[in-house]
């Protein structure tokens, strides 16, 4: 799976902000037929998303497309527009249940098979955004080889559940890590809350971090201005990168020499902390800052 540490929302009726966002150095753009979009420019935008995808050169970014719930009617529509184009993956607001990821993929096995796609080659990212997807989390997690990842819709869980969002998002903990632990268990990437304020760079840069060290791999932006914070944010740092690879040179000394746990600048060195390593040196190949 390609790194996702900015997925950027655009207005799938904007022409303007798609072609602008094709031209960023962003790892993936989510062109949105849901909240970003008006209900009365919704047909419109499933047109204008079908043809970005078909003539608009995204550069190295990935193409996602956000469709409607399934509750609104709409979503059945929303990927027979747009799974034509093959976008990268889809991602499903108001993921509550197993049986939601379960008909999205059906009806993109579907569409895959119709349009002569690779079986597979569309993925599904699922936006736990409720109560109810809490409670079923693992088995949405279970539900399609498709999926690739889990965001955490902040502000609708918050609508959903009574929860008041304050700044600071320490209402979000629980909610965070446990988003963290079901993509940990079940292998996909776990992508973060938005950050409303675009103009406010130490706010998105304190959350990122925030984020970062809950485990989260990605962070969901809205602005052109979060991308550069966001993608480093998510990128080990240069120091990171060199610790890691000590503690990887030392450990495959320290076992040819029968040792599990060695001393490190004084510290010790055992398994988890060489898993930890082989993590961030993974992550840094993946940003092409190592070979
Ligand atoms: N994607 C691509 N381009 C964007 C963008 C986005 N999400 N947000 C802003 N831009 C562009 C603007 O078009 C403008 O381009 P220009 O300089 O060529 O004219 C430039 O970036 C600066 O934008 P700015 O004037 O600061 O903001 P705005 O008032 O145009 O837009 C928002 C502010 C919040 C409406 C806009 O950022 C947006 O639509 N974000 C996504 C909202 C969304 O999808 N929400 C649902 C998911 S949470
Ligand atoms: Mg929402």
């Amino acid at each position: 799976m390609r790194p996702r540490r900015a997925l950027l929302y655009v207005p799938g009726n904007d022409l303007k902000k798609i072609n602008k966002a094709a031209g960023l150095d962003v790892d993936g753009v989510i062109l949105d037929l849901e909240d970003g979009v008006a209900a009365n420019r919704k047909d419109e935008a499933r047109a204008v998303i079908f043809d970005a995808l078909k003539n608009v050169d995204f550069g190295r970014s990935e193409r996602l497309v956000r469709i409607n719930p399934f509750y609104t009617q709409r979503a059945e529509h929303d990927l027979a527009a747009v799974l034509p184009g093959k976008p990268d993956a889809i991602v499903i607001p108001k993921a509550n249940s197993a049986g939601i990821i379960k008909e999205t993929d059906r009806l993109i096995t579907a569409a895959e098979s119709a349009m002569g796609f690779a079986p597979g080659s569309i993925g599904i990212i699922a936006l736990i955004e409720s109560g109810t997807a809490f409670i079923n989390l693992a088995a949405i997690c279970a539900a399609s080889p498709r999926l690739q990842g889990l965001i955490l819709g902040a502000e609708d869980l918050c609508a959903d559940t009574g929860i008041t969002r304050t700044s600071a998002a320490y209402e979000l903990l629980f909610a965070r890590s446990a988003l963290v632990m079901h993509a940990a268990a079940f292998g996909l990437q776990a992508i973060d809350i938005v950050q409303t304020n675009f103009t406010n760079t130490e706010l998105l840069q304190a959350e990122c971090q925030t984020g970062s060290e809950l485990g989260f791999t990605g962070k969901q932006i809205i602005h052109p201005a979060q991308v550069e914070i966001t993608q480093a944010a998510f990128t080990p740092s240069a120091e990171a990168i060199e610790k890691a690879q000590k503690i990887m040179e030392g450990a495959q000394i320290a076992q040819a020499d029968g040792m599990g746990a060695y001393s490190l600048d004084g510290e010790m060195v055992d398994l988890p902390v060489v898993k930890r390593a082989e993590t961030i040196v993974a992550r840094a190949k993946a940003a092409g800052l190592i070979t």
